[in-house]
């Protein structure tokens, strides 16, 4: 078995997701380098796979500087950090695993898509949703033609309110000038994913949403700046930092806020006394949406309509409408897959979860471990796997959400390809 070296860019909660696969794949994958600036992420990196300090960097630009020293680049930096790396790593010849979204403007992601077309470079995007037993299954049931053609879709991404808060208000995604809008940044997957399963393109979107409740206007009187400093509603409030971050056991919001892996209470109660993850939900610097519906046609009239809401508990569902039956299920809760057909009038259930074993209960419902291999077999023996997503379909597909934030702001029902081709043509074409 080909093993395949690896350095990784960025330490964060997804660069340290995709390297504890690989220090538990260690006949397919050797970490030998790490760019990461945060000393207990990076550190973190270095015990874990041994790493002398030679090989451990704070900044991606010295790693790089070094040449080709391995086969693949994980490159899991922020959204408005990836274009540089990404750039230098398809220069020196990387094949790349990257997160999403590509890069938060038009012109980044055509810019990186293109050098890697031209450097023969592969690069798979981190569209990980294809990768979990559930997507899998509803895939497979599509496929097998036992509701007939689509004709529509409803998909609810239900965020969850306390997510929402965490990453799209305090945290890395609230500010749009500091990571990408919420469509592209979040909803990124579904738009891929509503496109892998329909298996055709896109051709046009309309879309509306806004920011309403995140917002100084809903602060409640007399609330400090940090919660540490005691609201008076401190008691009741579901975004109290101080029950969320310090009284709680969730890894995942202690590690991002201090941006140190297993922090202690020190720590944290530090992060929030000084860092937006401490402060007021009503007082923060966010101004990405907190629900936002997009229509989206597809080739042959099929017909989809998207929702994304902070306001719920989470997870996602979905509702595929075909010419001889339906499907109704909902990731998250584990209940098997409900396909009723229209001949027989009957009922019958896909258990994705007995599919997925332990990956089931792995990160992002599978994904993560799941992507991790399909990365493994494309680039060690050149299998391009049915769920893999390459930088030049995923570049299609960030252009539906593109021209959906542009119909958001604009109004317009948006031809996709139209608004492709028009900004392609400005000089400077951000979203
Ligand atoms: N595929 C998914 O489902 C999924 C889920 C969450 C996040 N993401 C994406 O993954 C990316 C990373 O997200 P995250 O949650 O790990 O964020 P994070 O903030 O935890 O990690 C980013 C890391 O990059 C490091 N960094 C900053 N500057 C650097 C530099 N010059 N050189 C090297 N490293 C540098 C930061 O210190 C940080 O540790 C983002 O683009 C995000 O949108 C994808």
């Amino acid at each position: 078995m080909k093993k395949l070296k690896a350095i990784l860019i960025g330490a964060g909660l997804r660069g340290i997701t995709y390297t504890d696969f690989i220090a538990e794949n260690r006949d397919k994958f050797e970490l030998v380098a790490v760019a990461e600036p945060a000393d207990s992420r990076r550190n973190y990196i270095k015990k874990k796979h041994a790493l002398s300090n030679g090989l451990c960097f704070t900044d991606y630009k010295p790693l790089l500087e070094k040449g080709k020293i391995a086969d693949v680049a994980i490159i899991a930096t922020m959204d408005r950090d990836h274009f540089e790396p990404v750039m230098e790593a398809i220069r020196l010849g990387y094949d790349i695993l990257l997160e999403k979204p590509i890069a938060p403007t038009p012109r980044e992601c055509e810019a990186i898509t293109s050098l890697a077309e031209k450097m023969g470079s592969r690069i798979l995007v981190c569209h990980v949703l294809r990768f979990t037993p559930f997507f899998v299954a509803l895939k497979e049931i599509i496929d097998s033609g036992k509701i007939g053609e689509i004709v529509s879709i409803s998909q609810i991404e239900c965020v969850g309110n306390e997510h929402q808060s965490h990453s799209f208000v305090r945290g890395n995604w609230g500010n749009e000038a500091k990571s990408s809008f919420m469509l592209l940044q979040k909803s990124c997957h579904d738009m891929d994913i509503l496109q892998w399963l329909i298996g055709t393109e896109c051709r046009q979107v309309q879309s509306f949403g806004s920011l309403t409740y995140f917002t100084e206007k809903n602060a409640p009187n007399g609330a400090p700046d940090y919660c540490i400093e005691g609201c008076p509603v401190g008691e009741t409030c579901p975004y109290n930092a101080v029950k969320l971050y310090l009284k709680s056991d969730s890894d995942w919001f202690r590690s991002a806020s201090t941006k140190m892996v297993n922090p202690n209470d020190d720590d944290v109660k530090k992060a929030i006394s000084s860092t937006q993850y401490g402060k007021c939900v009503f007082r923060c610097d966010n101004n990405v949406v907190d629900h936002q519906v997009v229509n989206l046609l597809f080739d042959g009239g099929v017909t989809v309509s998207f929702t994304m809401c902070a306001f719920n508990k989470g997870g996602r569902t979905i509702h595929i409408m075909g010419t001889k039956g339906e499907i109704e299920a909902r990731l998250e809760d584990n209940k098997p897959i409900q396909i009723y057909t229209f001949a027989d009038k009957a009922v019958s259930e896909y258990d994705y979860a007995a599919m997925g074993g332990e990956g089931q209960a792995g990160g992002h419902s599978g994904g993560d471990e799941g992507i991790m291999e399909a990365f493994y077999n494309y680039i060690a023996n050149g299998e391009a796997g049915k769920n893999i997503c390459t930088v030049e379909r995923s570049l299609k597909n960030h252009y539906i959400a593109f021209a959906a934030e542009h119909s958001r702001r604009s109004g317009a029902v948006i031809n996709v390809e139209d608004y492709m081709n028009s900004i392609k043509n400005e000089e400077d074409y951000s979203i």
